[in-house]
């Protein structure tokens, strides 16, 4: 019964499919194996045990980010909501919504919630969090998107006043090119009412930064081999989980941690659904993720880039990890 009304105050809108969705398994995969050196896109990571993987991944005593972060929103959700008064929260990348809360309590204790927009490629991490949310919320509708936020089009709850957030460090899984673009189109779609507000990830000792990608446990070896899995099942393809290695490793001229899955014998992979036969060296590498570290000199530049002017910024005691709340600039 009470499922039922919860339910019913859920839409999950899905554009993985529509002719110009960037979400495009086949042609990516296609693209990347076969170019030098070898890349995949990392949203093919999060199907559902992707989502879930990555779930482990923010409790591991390795990767301080999501406790970092929680710990910014625990004490300055409030001044955030207070300077924008928003009814609705819209969230690019929004996983299992779990620090989401956050900024939803602050909200409801002001009398403001009325909506949730969740915008995720992963159907199982948006259909749980929707679940969730509505059965905790008694009065929110969710009005989301499962589709590729790098196109953010009719982005749910035009004409109420929106805090857009885009949490979690994942601005730094785009190259910053990408990320400029995206965050331009964003502002393109805010009005002088809205509020963006986006957690940035910050350069720090290096073997803090390895750590946390190579975790103890191996719960991100996992995660990044998850990957191949994925072509397995949906292209047909032969990878060989055994015959991979995960390794990320810091670029200090990019400023950036990479994901790798290395490739431990000479090996050649069949991929016949997209008509692709890959041979891999000994040791020749696939690369499946970028997380850019942000300093607030870099991150206020990319904002600036963007049309975003940054209103305030906002760091961990240990300053690891920021908060910048930013408003569109009008041009
Ligand atoms: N916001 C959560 C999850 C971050 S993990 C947190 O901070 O913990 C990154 C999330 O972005 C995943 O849920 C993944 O499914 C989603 N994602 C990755 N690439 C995406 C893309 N191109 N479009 C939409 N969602 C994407
Ligand atoms: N954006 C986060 C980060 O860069 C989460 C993330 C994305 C991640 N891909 C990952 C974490 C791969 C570990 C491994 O840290």
């Amino acid at each position: 019964m009470r499922e039922d009304t919860a339910r019913s105050r859920i839409v999950l809108r899905n554009t993985l499919r529509e002719q110009a969705s960037p979400y495009d398994l086949r042609g990516d995969a296609h693209a990347g194996l076969s170019s030098t050196p070898k890349t995949l896109p990392s949203k093919y990571f999060y199907d559902a045990r992707g989502s879930h993987l990555f779930e482990m991944i923010t409790r591991l005593p390795e990767y301080y980010l999501t406790r970092a972060e929680t710990e910014i929103l625990e004490r300055e959700s409030g001044r955030i909501v207070e300077a924008f008064r928003p009814r609705v929260l819209v969230e690019f990348g929004s996983g299992a919504a779990r620090k989401t809360r956050i900024l939803l309590d602050a909200m409801l204790e002001r009398g403001l919630l009325e909506g949730y927009g969740p915008v995720d490629v992963s159907a199982e991490a948006s259909r749980n969090a929707a679940d969730a949310l509505t059965r905790d919320y008694p009065h929110i509708r969710v009005e989301g998107v499962i589709g590729d936020f790098e196109r953010p089009r009719d982005l749910p709850f035009a004409g109420r006043p929106r805090l857009m957030a885009f949490l979690g460090s994942t601005i730094g899984n785009l190259e910053p090119t990408h990320a400029t673009s995206f965050l331009t189109s964003i502002r393109e779609e805010m009005t002088a009412a809205d509020g963006f507000l986006v957690g940035f990830d910050l350069v720090k000792d290096i073997d803090v930064l390895e750590r946390a990608y190579n975790d103890e446990a191996g719960v991100t070896a996992k995660f990044n081999l998850n990957v191949l899995r994925v072509l397995n099942r949906e292209l047909g393809a032969s990878f060989d989980l055994d015959a991979f290695r995960h390794r990320a490793v810091w670029n200090a001229v990019d400023s950036r941690i990479e994901m790798h899955l290395v490739s431990v014998v000479e090996q050649f992979v069949r991929i016949p659904s997209i008509g692709l036969d890959i041979s891999f060296a000994a040791g020749e590498t696939i690369r499946t993720e970028l997380s850019h570290k942000y300093t607030r000199e870099s991150a206020g530049g990319l904002l600036q880039a963007s049309g975003l002017g940054l209103e305030s910024w906002c760091t961990d005691r240990s300053d690891r990890f920021a908060l910048a709340l930013a408003r569109a600039r009008s041009v």
